[in-house]
């Protein structure tokens, strides 16, 4: 009789727990739901940015291509490209990539370019470069310079900083940096002409690319 309330203790504990635990499991119902909607939002607004004049009907983000390193686009760790529709037709790729080349490591660029293979625009996702020197990067009117531009606008050399004999702009006192971004831009845009075809031969809503 004496472990009567010790017993009693214990039921209570256990209700508490299942309580506890049915309330977790209704949370998660409930949310998990609209933390997947949100995370959809803010991966769209983070891509719409490289996507200036292109008509497109499909969402910026749901239409992925994992592509695990080693690849031939720029940087040694995996890279993804998002795809983007009007109607049926392909009307731009979105590729992350890395820069491997900068003064403080990799930077992480989202490059944009429409099915003709143009820039339609870049975005830096992340670097580690010196404020006030390298990370001049982060300036939207330092990254327009891209848009419109192909591989065979500017040809050959001239897709360099202007140091180098090209006709991008470099930075004041921080040439490794833009050098190495202006590198990883044009060799997204040979990976492109190279495996267009690859890039888009799903059709549209093809099957969503996991982690
Ligand atoms: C502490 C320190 C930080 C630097 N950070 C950068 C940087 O973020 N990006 C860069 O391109 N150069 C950086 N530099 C400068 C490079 O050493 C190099 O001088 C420069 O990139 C060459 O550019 P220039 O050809 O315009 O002189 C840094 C130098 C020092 C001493």
């Amino acid at each position: 009789m004496a472990d009567m309330p010790v017993l009693r203790g214990g039921i209570t504990l256990a209700a508490i727990a299942a309580i506890c635990t049915a309330l977790v499991a209704v949370t998660f119902e409930l949310t998990d739901d609209r933390i997947e909607k949100n995370a959809q939002a803010w991966l769209e607004q983070s891509l719409l940015p490289v996507l200036a004049g292109v008509s497109f009907d499909s969402g910026i983000g749901e239409n992925r291509l994992a592509i695990a390193a080693p690849h031939e686009l720029p940087g040694n760790d995996d890279a993804m490209i998002y795809r983007v529709y009007a109607g049926d037709s392909p009307a731009a790729a979105l590729f992350v990539v890395s820069a491997r080349d900068g003064y403080s490591g990799p930077i992480r660029l989202l490059v944009g370019l429409d099915t003709s293979g143009i820039v339609t625009g870049l975005s830096v996702l992340e670097h580690r470069e010196t404020p006030g020197l390298g990370d001049g990067i982060e300036s939207r009117n330092w990254q327009e310079q891209f848009v419109g531009k192909s591989l065979e606008n500017p040809a050959g050399n001239r897709w360099n900083i202007r140091g180098d004999g090209g006709e991008f702009d470099a930075l004041t006192g921080a040439s490794v940096t833009p050098r190495a971004v202006v590198k990883a831009v044009r060799e997204t845009l040979e990976y492109y002409a190279a495996n267009r075809g690859i890039i888009f031969a799903t059709a549209n809503a093809p099957e969503k690319a996991t982690k």
